[in-house]
């Protein structure tokens, strides 16, 4: 069996970013991740040591910006709202689950296709790590059951925060307007962040240039860009299925205060925003 088939490459270049930010770029960091380090150390060759030797690589330096700065800005979400139930659309190689303190308890599924889920467990168990996301293999271009998340242990009488970061653009935009639609039966009190791409005129030079290099990337590994949109479009599909928009801000704005000021390797670029919305 080919492993590389069943992986997600897209993933696990996610994580490496992720895995050399502290490694690589001045202080303060956006976030630190471990686990990330040593999940892409299982990999050889492994996308950390091409972050690791080339950190001055305008793609692989706006990959840690984008990977950071979504969960940076997915987990102040979790901490605001103590949220206990959290929900990984498009899981990958996210490691919050495992980066969390156990107290307060914070219970966390991850969704992604059944072969990517395996390949997660695999690199997890070569790491030495125990996954504490209970796993629930989904199509999100198919749909999400929510009977399969009651079946892995979610209560769904209660609200859950899902984190759908890094995988809008994968899927097409009727798709994501209608997932958006879907998600709305979760209870009251839900929230959803997620991350998505701004359309070629909305983006700058440095959002195009980054755009077009991992879209190529991307589509090569067989996980194609599809959704991109102007701003607005986004928020207008949440409000059009009954939820209410919290933020919905561009990359730049969601990192702390004269964070570029002190960066050698990372500059804003205008391609992704961000956005949290509640129902
Ligand atoms: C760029 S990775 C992001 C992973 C993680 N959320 C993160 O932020 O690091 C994209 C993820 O979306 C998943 N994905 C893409 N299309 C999907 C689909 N139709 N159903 C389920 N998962 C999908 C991929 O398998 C991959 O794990």
């Amino acid at each position: 069996m080919d492993a590389e088939k069943h992986s997600s490459q897209t993933a696990l270049f996610a994580a490496a970013a992720r895995a050399a930010h502290p490694l690589v770029d001045n202080r303060p960091h956006l976030l630190s991740d471990e686990v990330a380090q040593r999940l892409c150390r299982t990999a050889s060759p492994s996308p950390l040591d091409y972050q690791l030797s080339q950190p001055g690589s305008p793609v692989l330096a706006a990959a840690r910006l984008a990977s950071c700065t979504r969960a940076r800005f997915a987990e102040a979400v979790v901490s605001e709202t103590q949220a206990d139930q959290v929900l990984l659309l498009g899981a990958g190689l996210d490691t919050v689950a495992n980066r969390r303190p156990a107290a307060p308890p914070v219970s966390v599924w991850a969704a992604d296709r059944p072969d990517v889920l395996s390949w997660r467990s695999r690199l997890f168990h070569e790491a030495g790590l125990n996954d504490r996301a209970r796993c629930v293999p989904a199509d999100l271009a198919a749909g999400l059951d929510l009977e399969d998340l009651e079946a892995a242990g979610m209560d769904l009488r209660r609200p859950v925060l899902a984190l759908w970061l890094g995988v809008s653009m994968y899927l097409t935009p009727e798709r994501c307007r209608d997932f958006i639609g879907e998600l709305a039966a979760l209870p009251a009190g839900s929230r959803v962040v997620v991350d998505y791409h701004l359309s070629p005129e909305h983006r700058d030079e440095a959002g195009r240039a980054y755009a077009q290099a991992v879209a190529a990337m991307a589509g090569h590994a067989g996980e194609p860009w599809q959704c991109s949109t102007a701003p607005g479009t986004v928020a207008g599909w949440f409000v059009g299925h009954g939820w209410r928009v919290e933020l919905d801000v561009d990359e730049a704005a969601a990192t702390p205060e004269g964070f570029f000021d002190r960066q050698e390797h990372l500059s804003p670029m205008r391609l992704v925003r961000l956005l949290h919305a509640v129902r």
